[in-house]
């Protein structure tokens, strides 16, 4: 049932966090307590979750060691939250429910907080407990879902690069591709590798990631305009008032709706050969899209 993936795949992902993120006792304590503010302040943990339940569908089974690679997946996607909201960025000051990183701990030590989990993050990849094969094509994978090249670094440069202009759609659909999709792809393509998938089987993982990935900031963009900052933790109304290129700015709200649905379904196509084993992941992806925050 999706609670239950969800319930285990966030207390997984915790425990793993918790373990390999310093302690705030730590020297130097600053840097480890920014890191951990971010970290633990009620995330989702959709990337851990999507990775697991990609190694699942291809093992049938949850590999161990897998919530490691879940959480170096979280740390980056919290380092890129982190820089996202710096005032040089988006100049938000909230998100997940508290105070961005910089309004505690300043812009030095929360940009360098976010620099310190990417490095963690890596430090984790590389000792994954996997065959070294497929641990070199996973870092590789999520280099390159973060990277500049159709990654989430290159959709953050288009993103403030689009910030008071009327986008066309292709270029809307590149950012949301590539600040969001691409990592989420490397997720599922990354928990997939672990997992020992097949080539086959990787492009399946692949082709779905893309899909959901898009419907996920699609949504991103809707609960912007129709939630309140206190339903999701973050500021609710900000992507209008720095007139952002967004789905919703350019399609409107109903249409951007039935896009993220549209993907979702036709994505479903993509698992048909794991047969039911892909029944969890399908149910993810439509929580994706049905979420409230
Ligand atoms: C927010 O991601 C940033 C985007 C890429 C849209 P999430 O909605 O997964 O945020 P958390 O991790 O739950 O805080
Ligand atoms: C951020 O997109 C995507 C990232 C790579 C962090 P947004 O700027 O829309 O994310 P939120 O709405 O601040 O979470
Ligand atoms: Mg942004
Ligand atoms: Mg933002
Ligand atoms: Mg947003």
């Amino acid at each position: 049932m999706l609670t239950d993936t969800l319930d285990q795949g966030q207390r997984l992902a915790d425990e793993a966090l918790d373990r390999l993120i310093p302690l705030e006792t730590e020297q130097p304590e600053s840097i480890h307590k920014a890191m951990r503010h971010s970290v633990f302040a009620g995330g989702k943990r959709l990337r851990p979750i999507l990775c697991m339940e990609a190694a699942r569908v291809v093992a049938g089974s949850l590999p161990a060691g897998i919530d490691e690679l879940g959480a170096a997946l979280e740390m980056l996607h919290t380092y890129s939250l982190i820089h996202d909201d710096l005032p040089a960025l988006d100049n938000d000051d909230l998100r997940r429910g508290r105070p961005t990183c910089h309004k505690v701990f300043g812009e030095a030590i929360a940009i360098l907080a976010g620099d310190a989990l990417q490095t963690q993050a890596y430090e984790v990849l590389a000792r994954l407990k996997c065959p070294p094969e497929a641990r070199v094509r996973i870092i590789e994978e999520i280099a390159r879902g973060t990277g500049t090249i159709d990654g989430m670094i290159g959709g953050q440069v288009v993103d403030l690069e689009a910030e008071h202009t009327q986008p066309t759609a292709e270029m809307l659909e590149y950012i949301h591709r590539s600040k969001t999709a691409a990592l989420i792809t490397a997720s599922l393509v990354s928990g997939g590798l672990y997992a020992g998938a097949k080539d086959s089987q990787v492009a399946k993982l692949q082709s779905f990631g893309r899909a959901i990935g898009l419907a996920f900031q699609i949504v991103d963009d809707v609960l912007d305009v129709t939630q309140t900052s206190e339903q999701l933790g973050k500021t609710a109304g900000k992507d209008t008032a720095s007139e952002k290129a967004t789905y919703p700015a350019l399609f409107g709200i109903e249409a951007s709706v039935r896009k993220a649905d549209a993907l979702v379904n036709e994505a479903f196509a993509e698992l048909d050969s794991f047969g039911e084993r892909a029944e969890p992941l399908k149910e993810l992806a439509r929580f994706l899209v049905e979420r409230k925050k």
